[in-house]
């Protein structure tokens, strides 16, 4: 599915980061090594490259992020890209100064076990950075996110701070907004936004 759409001309999400990124990534250690989960066409690994970090960008679309290194290239600045399943892939320890995971919609079973890699992956002071839809965002106009059938899905901010457990909240919060990405996430939005750190 996610190949067939990253086929398609122009950038499905857009070519600019996600608002809430571009926020708060400042917080995340000056020239370290971030890890951006189910990263897509590159579009938040190339604005954090431009911003002087060591990216690296997983996805299980080839297609999506051979579009994302001709982004970069077109910026005039490298990732290191790697096709995997979030299933098969291996976070590693104490390995990154920041973590961005942007709209990563994965069963819950994969969540939670990629949730607590992230809690272990993370070097001290390291920052992780979410954005997702909640359930509440089936009830409102706005469109993106997750099939309504694939309520596991979605996420909550009571379920992020039990599957984060060890990190330390700095935003973690529910709420309503407009966004605007592309031509896949587009309206009145139901979102959870994490900003958390390793102690
Ligand atoms: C809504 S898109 C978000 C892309 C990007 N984070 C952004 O904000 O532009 C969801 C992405 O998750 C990826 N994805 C979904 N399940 C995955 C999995 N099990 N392993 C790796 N990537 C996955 C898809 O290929 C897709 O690129």
């Amino acid at each position: 599915m996610w190949d067939e759409r990253y086929s398609e001309t122009g950038f499905a999400f857009g070519s600019q980061p996600n608002d809430f990124l571009k926020a708060e990534f400042a917080r995340i250690p000056k020239g370290g090594r971030v890890l951006c989960l189910a990263e897509g066409e590159g579009r938040n690994a190339v604005f954090l490259a431009m911003q002087g970090y060591q990216i690296t960008a997983v996805d299980q679309s080839s297609v999506g992020l051979e579009k994302a290194k001709k982004l970069a290239a077109e910026q005039g600045v490298t990732l290191s890209t790697t096709v995997a399943d979030l299933a098969d892939y291996d976070l590693g320890v104490n390995q990154w100064d920041g973590i961005v995971s942007i709209f990563a919609h994965v069963p819950i079973a994969l969540r939670e076990k990629l949730h607590s890699q992230v809690v272990g992956s993370l070097k001290s002071n390291g920052i992780f950075i979410l954005e997702s839809y909640t359930l509440r965002h089936l009830e409102l106009e706005g469109m993106g996110g997750p099939p309504a059938e694939k309520k596991d899905f979605f996420m909550s901010i009571d379920k992020l701070n039990d599957e984060l457990n060890g990190l330390d909240f700095i935003i973690g919060a529910e709420i309503d907004r407009t966004i605007s990405e592309g031509k896949y996430h587009q309206g009145q939005s139901a979102v959870v936004q994490v900003v958390a750190r390793q102690p």
